[in-house]
């Protein structure tokens, strides 16, 4: 492990979020690639999200990889009458370890809001399924300088009724919607600051013990040239990596700079 982590106890986590992106053809491509590229790393938690589709044959193909399989969704209830939902029970059997919650393009185009997003949080836990929960400002809360305000309302909410063990095995991402996809990053000092806040939050929640536990990834534009600078951040734990997810040498290159 690079010597500038070595002040950190959390285990860095770096997982892609392939979106609505990539056939399950495509996606058994670039994991077989991943897999081959990654076989020697086992400093951080390697994680790919495909889509639901491609979820059953990417199980397969990490199964016995240092990858881990990250679903981007999860249903609020169980087996049942809800069509089109993604029941727990379905991604456990697929060895689905993770779920992406709350992405700010769920809350702004499924209008999914932080009590749902809470709803799905416990039963990610119920399940044995880690949340990866998302929170983040967009360009015009920040421009208004309530981004804390903001970022804190969606802490709080999104992690509403949760048991403190439950918390501080979850992983949050902050992602600041201005600079997902946009090619934008925040600055580190702009990330380390809102990482920061988010520990003290949760403390506040919690306490300083679990606080100090809980995994921060940043999201928005994460690259192979900036990867090594956010994550060297102390609060900053991972990264939640959408575009340069997508081919394997973007994906490699960021975790080869951030060991
Ligand atoms: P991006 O997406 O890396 O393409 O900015 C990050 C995300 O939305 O998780």
């Amino acid at each position: 492990m690079g010597l500038f982590r070595m002040d950190k106890a959390r285990r860095l986590i770096i997982a892609g979020n392939w979106k609505s992106n990539k056939t399950n053809t495509e996606a058994v491509a670039l994991v077989t690639d991943l897999i081959r590229d990654l076989s020697t790393v086992k400093e951080v938690d390697v994680v790919v999200c495909p889509a639901f589709t491609a979820l059953s044959d990417v199980s397969r193909l990490v199964l016995e990889s240092n990858i881990r399989l990250g679903a981007q969704n999860l249903s609020d209830a169980g087996y049942g009458a809800f069509t089109g939902e993604i029941a727990p029970g379905m991604l456990r059997e697929l060895s689905v370890r993770y779920v992406v919650l709350g992405h700010s393009e769920r809350r702004q185009y499924q209008n999914e809001s932080d009590a749902l997003v809470a709803k799905k949080a416990a039963n990610a836990h119920a399940n044995n399924l880690i949340p990866i929960v998302c929170v983040g400002e967009t360009l015009a809360e920040r421009e208004a300088g309530i981004t804390e305000r903001v970022v804190e309302t969606q802490v709080r909410g999104s992690l509403a009724g949760l048991t403190a063990e439950q918390v501080e095995a979850t992983v949050l991402a902050y992602e600041p919607v201005w600079a997902i996809g946009t090619g934008k990053t925040a600055s580190s000092a702009q990330a380390q600051e809102v990482h920061a806040f988010i520990r003290k939050v949760l403390a506040s929640m919690h306490g300083e013990a679990v606080a100090k536990r809980v995994r921060i990834q940043y999201g928005g534009s994460v690259k192979g040239s900036n990867a090594r600078e956010l994550l060297g951040q102390p609060d900053i734990d991972g990264a939640l990596v959408g575009g340069a997810s997508l081919e394997a040498k973007n994906f490699v290159e960021i975790i080869r700079n951030a060991i």
